[in-house]
């Protein structure tokens, strides 16, 4: 009931008596009275003049409810070990696509290869499930969809001007603000689910470990709305899924990358090439010219920029 107390908040330009959401919703007015409540005690600010209720500002936990019609898909937790382990059983189960778990923090946040993602406090880690109708070898394209819509979602919310490093990262001159970390489970060649884990330093102060990072709240000086900011996320996401296009994904990358056009050195668990990264394919690997002149094209690994 909450979010739909919300939505008629938001949604209203003058101030709500309890009775006409009463009546709109066919409940007591007791009822509304504790709902509201329950959303003042949860960080909502609701105020409660003669003529009514009135929203002045909404929480910045994503609790679920807070998601209008997708508040079923959404798993909130103030503090769990990974979101990724939620998010693997819940699509075992069979939940349907985008399904989200978000943490507040996690004690045991995994980054790409076997690295702990730091969780603490202020930053949004969240784990989306997918279930896109596409070949294994395709799956790399979501992890680039999803890049360029946090690209976009952190120009709209935070007017920070973001790029794109090959394979997954979302950075702000050459400092980490986003890390996507993917995993795929196949069933019978055809792919079972892809979750896709992004961690996004927003209102936190990364430590700089192994590569520099940063905050939206260190790059502006300003605290986000992380709720409002996965709403706003998510829906992008989802509108770009609706018309999926594995070009225009590619061709969107490439114009928001700085990868391209740099010599990097590609290090995987196993060895590491170096070569001038010239391209990058439709299925996502990067194709660099190396030294001897020929086209070499990498697949996965840990990118670092040398020029
Ligand atoms: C990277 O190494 O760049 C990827 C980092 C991905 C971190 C996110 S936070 C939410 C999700 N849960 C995890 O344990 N990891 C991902």
């Amino acid at each position: 009931m909450k979010e739909k107390i919300l939505t008629m908040l938001r949604e209203s330009p003058e101030p709500l008596s309890g009775e006409e959401i009463s009546r709109r919703l066919q409940v007591s007015r007791v009822a509304i009275w504790k709902q509201i409540g329950q959303l003042k005690e949860s960080g909502t600010e609701i105020e409660a003049g003669p003529k009514g209720y009135r929203l002045l500002s909404l929480p910045e936990v994503p609790f679920p409810w807070l998601f209008g019609e997708r508040s079923s898909r959404m798993h909130y937790y103030p503090e769990v070990d990974s979101t990724m382990n939620r998010a693997t059983a819940l699509a075992r189960e069979g939940c349907p696509a985008y399904t989200v778990v978000v943490a507040d923090r996690q004690t045991t946040g995994r980054g790409r290869l076997q690295r702990l993602w730091q969780s603490e406090e202020g930053g949004l880690y969240f784990s989306l499930i997918l279930r896109p109708s596409l070949v294994p070898r395709e799956a790399p394209v979501v992890n680039f969809a999803v890049a360029l819509a946090l690209v976009e979602t952190l120009a709209e919310c935070c007017g920070i001007a973001a790029q794109v490093k090959w394979p997954n990262d979302v950075l702000v001159d050459d400092c980490k603000i986003a890390g996507i970390l993917s995993q795929l489970e196949i069933e019978a060649d055809q792919i079972a689910f892809v979750n896709v884990g992004i961690g996004l330093n927003l209102n936190n102060r990364p430590e700089i470990a192994d590569k520099p990072a940063v905050s939206a709240l260190q790059l502006t000086g300003r605290r986000v709305n992380r709720a409002l900011l996965l709403a706003d996320f998510l829906d992008r996401f989802e509108r770009q899924m609706a018309v999926f296009s594995r070009s225009a994904i590619i061709a969107g990358w490439k114009a928001k990358t700085v990868t391209l056009g740099r010599r990097v050195k590609i290090v995987t668990i196993r060895d590491s090439c170096e070569g001038l990264a010239v391209d990058m394919d439709e299925d996502g690997g990067l194709i660099l010219e190396m030294a001897d002149g020929s086209h070499h094209t990498v697949f996965y690994g840990d990118c670092f920029h040398s020029s």
